[in-house]
């Protein structure tokens, strides 16, 4: 049963303050994810100028763990939280200079955490990706090692090795990407084999031919023995797989990715749709593994329906579309929120209302020189 009817005139009066308060702690508070609730995945949803970027700023700076094997239900205000390591995908337009400390203790004086910011970027693109800042004049980003550091990497395990833990890693994918020839078999297999396997028995059952049920699993990849050149956002597929495999159980992570339909999208090209099946898979992991994962989006319907039907949390912000699918929402409900109001829902379970504020003293953007337009 849905809990919201547009007919029933409540309007933003009858969303619930205090569920969209719960809400929010759990998005933003995670404990262990062998005894307790683990790493969360989340969506924030609108159309572009809603305010999803200034949201997800907000959230990356304010995740965080707790200690000593405690569980969020009883969290309060005094318990002690862990900053989380956090990585924010760059963009070629982005904000990411509102979460240095110096900026942000502008915007936000009280802010307990200092947390610092360090721009990762792959080794090929140090000479080509120049950072700008968007004002007039337009001013190159100076990197200074303290309030805001800059890494070279030259594979995603490397990049694994440089995170700044606690801090803030914004990370540019390679410009241009290879996906090494020993993960694209560990990756691919699995899931080419399970679908052709699964196709063979079908046609097998039709033929009532036997034998073809004992597939080959040696099957022929992609690949055929070279690494592959890929679309850059699959990077993020081989850092997360990272992640999994190396990141200690009490070491807790938040990546967010803004503009989500870049590395998730609906219509991946070629074998990559296989690859965004194990990107879903992989989803379960991380939440037992104390990786959380932060999503936006113009519309649900532009990410991979495998990775939506497992984000556990969505934002709807003003304007935005709910789907039935993903939502126990009516569309309509968004037209009666203004900018700032967002509602938070525990994917077709339970939803409520929260605001958050505009970034008072926002920085200039962002402008990388030298990457495509489109990242
Ligand atoms: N809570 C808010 N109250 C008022 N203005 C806001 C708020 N959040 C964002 N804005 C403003 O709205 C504009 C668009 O915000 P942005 O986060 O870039 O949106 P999006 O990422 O959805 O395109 C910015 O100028 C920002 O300062
Ligand atoms: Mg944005």
């Amino acid at each position: 049963m849905k809990h919201y009817r547009p007919s029933s005139g409540r309007g933003k009066a009858g969303m619930s303050r205090e569920i969209g308060a719960e809400i929010m702690r759990d998005v933003t508070i995670h404990d262990d994810g062998m005894s307790h609730f683990g790493g969360i995945s989340a969506c924030v949803t609108g159309p572009m100028g809603c305010g999803k970027t200034t949201f997800l700023l907000q959230l990356a700076q304010s995740v965080g763990s707790l200690t000593n094997g405690k569980s969020k239900e009883n969290y309060t205000a005094s318990t002690p939280l862990m900053p989380e390591t956090v990585i924010w995908r760059g963009r070629q337009l982005d904000y990411w200079n509102t979460l240095t400390p110096n900026n942000w203790c502008k915007s936000f004086p009280q802010t307990p955490l200092k947390r610092q910011v360090c721009v990762h970027v792959f080794e090929n693109d140090d000479e080509k990706l120049r950072f700008f800042e968007d004002r007039i004049p337009s001013r190159e980003v100076v990197f200074d090692g303290n309030n805001l550091g800059y890494l070279t990497y030259s594979t995603a395990s490397d990049l694994y090795s440089n995170l700044i833990k606690g801090g803030i890693n914004v990370v540019y994918e390679p410009t241009v990407y290879y996906l090494q020839t020993d993960i694209v078999e560990e990756l691919v297999k699995r899931t080419l084999y399970d679908l052709r396997l699964k196709r063979l028995k079908k046609e097998t059952k039709k033929k009532k031919k036997e034998e073809d049920a004992d597939a080959d699993p040696n099957i022929s990849l992609m690949h055929e023995g070279r690494d592959v050149q890929a679309p850059s956002g699959i990077f993020w597929y081989e850092l997360l797989e990272e992640l999994v495999k190396r990141k200690p159980q009490r070491e807790y992570v938040s990546i967010f990715i803004d503009e989500a339909h870049q590395v998730i999208p609906m219509t991946p090209p070629g074998e990559f749709w296989h690859l965004l099946a194990w990107f879903g898979n992989s989803m379960i992991d991380f939440r037992r593994k104390n990786i959380s994962i932060f999503f936006s989006t113009h519309d649900t319907k532009h990410l991979d329906y495998r990775v939506t039907e497992r984000i556990l949390y969505y934002f709807w912000m003003p304007g935005s579309r709910t789907y039935p699918r993903v939502s126990m929402l009516d569309p309509p409900i968004t037209r009666i929120i203004d900018k700032g109001e967002v509602i938070p829902e525990l994917s077709n379970r339970k939803w409520g209302y929260s605001q958050f504020d505009a970034i008072p003293h926002q920085p200039p953007l962002i402008r990388v020189e030298g990457m495509p337009a489109s990242t």
